[in-house]
């Protein structure tokens, strides 16, 4: 049986991706493998979202040239979101890569594997308008038996004007409710207790896809239906859909997960006009007070881009005074990166120097650290419910599970077991993790 080993970088709709890849590949006979040294086939399921990502993927192609030296017969295939720009990005390590499939083209990679091994380049990154590979249980990859990626839609249109993901993952469209609800059933009876539902931005699903169908809030509903001992999260919310219905409907199922992720990229008007963001510092804000207000003890976290087009140190110190006011649980940040094709890369100057990127980036996360710190502060001497995922990775003796708000708590193991509901009470903590003991 040939072996199949998959290496994923990106988001968590790439690794949800992957699972994808490999429920297609072992229909047709293929196993997947956690030892690279065993693979017949190395797929590396790529990222473009910043130079960065991209410049770690040609990295690694270098590494693994050298492993292709030694064993001719490896075969080396690119997929995901830089399959759609080999010919540009990847003009050097091209002859390496014999096999190339975009997001949309899954299903064709026996057949694109077969035209390899009968001595043909494979190619195909055509993006569909339709695919949302429904039907397909995804094979879990790593998994930890307790909680599990479901991809509820594909694609994104709002064209943020600095963000690839529109053209590298193509039209928006939305997955079954049917078939997304099948596959939920199904993990809950083999023993997973929480799901994450993906997609770009997740508050525009509907299904079907005209003024009748069922909206993000309908689909939760249903989700939450299936067994008040299912967790469940999404992910990203735009702040421009981020109804009251959804509030209301989180407020309602108490396990549906106290965890909002709103990216808010910027806290100026000037720089959110610019980015298309399609909000504005004041509908931002008035979010959060409404998340504050029907949903009190909600997590909320965001992404920051700093360094923007034209960003002033005004506009970079409105993103520093938002951080203060919406009190962020945690964040994720980023500097800027100029991708091609963008309605920024076309219309815009990237002339921040990249120097004051940096020193706006490390202030940016300098910020944060200090909330989180002080969010996690506040959580000392409580005692809060946790789903236990299974060992630290710090220490085997030591278990880690995550709060509904999505903290991950570490505490000694005793007598619990990966999928338990435990309760907890937190004894100390750093600004990433809270640290505490199991109540008897
Ligand atoms: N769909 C999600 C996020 C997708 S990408 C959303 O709409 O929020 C994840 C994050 O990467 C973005 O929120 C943004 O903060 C960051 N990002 C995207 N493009 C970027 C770029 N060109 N340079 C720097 N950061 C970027
Ligand atoms: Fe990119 Fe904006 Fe779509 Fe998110 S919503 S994937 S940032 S274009
Ligand atoms: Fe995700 Fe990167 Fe593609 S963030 S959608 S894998 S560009």
């Amino acid at each position: 049986m040939r072996k199949i080993y998959i290496e994923t970088y990106g988001c968590q709709m790439n690794l949800s991706d992957s699972e994808i890849v490999a429920s297609v590949l072992s229909q047709e006979g293929f196993s997947t493998t956690e030892d690279i040294h065993q693979a017949d086939i190395i797929l590396l399921n790529t990222c473009s979202i910043r130079d960065h990502a991209e410049q770690r993927i040609k990295k690694r192609l270098q590494q693994l040239r050298a492993m292709k030296r030694k064993r001719r017969d490896l075969v080396i295939g690119l997929l995901g979101c830089m399959a759609g720009r080999i010919q540009s990005v990847l003009a050097e390590e091209e002859p390496l890569i014999e096999l190339v499939s975009g997001p949309d083209s899954y299903r064709d990679l026996p057949q694109l594997i077969q035209q390899v091994e009968s001595g043909q380049r494979a190619i195909n990154t055509i993006l569909s308008i339709e695919e949302t590979y429904a039907d397909i249980t995804p094979v879990r990859i790593g998994s930890n038996g307790v909680s599990a990626f479901v991809s509820i839609m594909r694609g994104c249109e709002n064209f943020c004007s600095y963000c690839v993901v529109p053209f590298v993952r193509g039209k928006e469209r939305s997955r079954s409710a049917d078939s997304i609800i099948r596959e939920i059933e199904k993990l809950f009876t083999e023993g997973y207790r929480e799901v994450v539902l993906l997609g770009q931005n997740v508050n525009s699903y509907r299904w079907p896809e005209d003024d009748t169908g069922l909206d993000f809030a309908g689909l939760l509903d249903q989700v939450a239906r299936i067994s008040p001992q299912l967790r469940i999260r999404f992910a990203t919310s735009h702040p421009k859909d981020l109804s009251a219905r959804l509030l209301e409907t989180i407020a309602l199922n108490p396990n549906i997960c106290r965890a909002i992720h709103l990216p808010v990229q910027s806290g100026s008007n000037r720089i959110l006009h610019r980015m298309n963001r399609q909000y504005t510092r004041e509908d931002y804000m008035e979010r959060i007070d409404a998340i504050r207000r029907l949903i009190p003890g909600c997590t909320i976290s965001t992404d920051i881009i700093t360094g923007f087009c034209d960003e002033t140190e005004e506009d970079h110190a409105l993103t520093l005074s938002l951080m203060k006011s919406a009190a962020f649980d945690y964040a994720f940040m980023f500097s800027y990166s100029e991708r091609p094709q963008t309605l920024a890369a076309e219309t815009l100057q990237d002339n921040v120097p990249s120097l004051i990127k940096e020193r706006r980036l490390r202030e940016v996360i300098d910020l944060q650290h200090q909330i989180s710190q002080q969010s996690n502060r506040k959580d000392l001497g409580k005692i809060v419910e946790v789903l236990v995922e299974g060992e630290s990775k710090r220490l085997a003796t030591n278990f880690m599970g995550r709060t509904s708000g999505n903290k991950v708590v570490v505490f000694p193991r005793q007598h619990s077991h990966p999928g338990d509901y435990i309760r907890v009470k937190i004894i100390r903590c750093t600004s990433a993790t809270l640290i505490g003991e199991i109540c008897t």
